[in-house]
């Protein structure tokens, strides 16, 4: 699979990464042995296609996710070698710590160096490639995320950071505290939600009252900022749409697999195919566990979608031709 190197980074990373979050919800609660197995094999097959790029986050099935990879990691150390790393902090969920605790974010410099070195014991490693703030935190104090960010990178125990679902204005607010460049921005982005694609082609029209995410793609190309799409398959729902899928769904559901019959390859490649197209560099996320999936989100490296097939298959989405 080809690569991309992240901006201001010594990283390079498969232009698709896998995302962990469904291997501890699936697997957590099963004798631990078999989840161990069915993590190794998502794993080999992940690297086998040429995904070297791993998602996590401290909160994906309480901690479980990255447990079982660390798990998969202490069996075989070499593995380490050949994977980059990623976690997220910053989501605190009700009841956490104590019973009266709401469900909020927190960018504390407290809560941001404990979730990361929680990530680190559950993963059983050194360092993490890339830690990210996992949803904007409307308390965030810009000067105390980065004394955060500044000792875990001096204790050597984050390389680098990053964001998720921010906007333009929330990134350019957290950088101006910042000694070191954000490198990534997670946001979600499929054909099914493209928002933010769309209202590039929407600025200044008639009929849309709700461009609102104020250039958030165009930010992160002109500031080296990789984008990382989250749900980049829409959970599979423009694969196999429900029978009450919507008729937009279901014809975007006829484009991809008509492509993907012409092209002789994956519906999940197509699909994937029309993010990988996109000149902004986008690096999708994929979570399914399933191991014939992973092998067919791969097969996206080897397409390439031309101008008119890109926009046919956006038009579909869109639901209507663009202005
Ligand atoms: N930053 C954020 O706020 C945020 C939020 C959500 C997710 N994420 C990240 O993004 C990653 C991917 O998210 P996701 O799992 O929602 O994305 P996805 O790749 O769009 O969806 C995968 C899910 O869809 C199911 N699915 C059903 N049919 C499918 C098909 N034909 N092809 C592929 N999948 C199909 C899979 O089930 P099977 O396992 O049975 O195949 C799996 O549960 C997560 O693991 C996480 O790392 C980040």
């Amino acid at each position: 699979m080809k690569t991309y190197q992240l901006s201001h980074t010594d990283l390079q990373v498969s232009r698709i990464g896998y995302g962990c979050l469904a291997i501890g919800r699936k697997w957590g609660d099963i004798d631990t042995d078999e989840a161990r197995r069915n993590t190794t094999h998502v794993i080999e097959t992940s690297l086998s296609g040429g995904i070297n790029f791993f998602d996590h986050a401290d909160i994906y099935a309480d901690g479980r996710s990255e447990e079982l990879i660390g798990d998969v990691l202490r069996q075989d150390p070499s593995l380490r070698e050949r994977m980059v790393i990623q976690s997220k902090c910053g989501v605190r969920f009700e009841g956490s710590p104590d019973k009266i605790s709401p469900s909020r974010y927190d960018f504390s410099h407290e809560h941001i160096v404990a979730s990361a070195e929680a990530s680190l014991r559950r993963l059983g490693i050194e360092q993490l490639d890339i830690l990210l703030l996992h949803r904007p935190d409307p308390l965030m104090e810009p000067d105390e995320v980065a004394r955060a960010f500044d000792d875990l990178r001096c204790m050597g125990k984050v390389r680098y950071f990053g964001v998720s679902n921010f906007s333009a204005s929330q990134m350019a607010l957290l950088q101006r505290g910042l000694d070191q460049p954000l490198v990534v921005n997670q946001l979600e982005i499929s054909l099914l939600h493209h928002h933010l694609i769309n209202e590039g082609v929407a600025v200044n029209q008639t009929g849309y009252a709700h461009v609102g995410t104020g250039g958030t793609l165009d930010y992160c190309r002109l500031h080296g900022i990789r984008v990382q799409p989250w749900t980049p398959l829409a959970r599979g729902r423009m694969i196999e749409p429900f029978a009450d899928a919507s008729e937009t769904v279901q014809a975007v559901a006829r484009q991809i697999a008509s492509y993907a019959d012409a092209y002789g390859t994956s519906k999940e490649a197509v699909a994937l195919g029309w993010l990988l197209r996109h000149p902004a560099g986008l690096q999708p996320i994929v979570g399914t566990t399933n191991l014939q999936r992973i092998a067919d989100c791969c097969k996206a490296d080897a397409i390439e979608l031309s101008r008119e097939e890109w926009y046919t298959l956006f038009n579909a989405a869109r639901g209507k031709p663009v202005p």
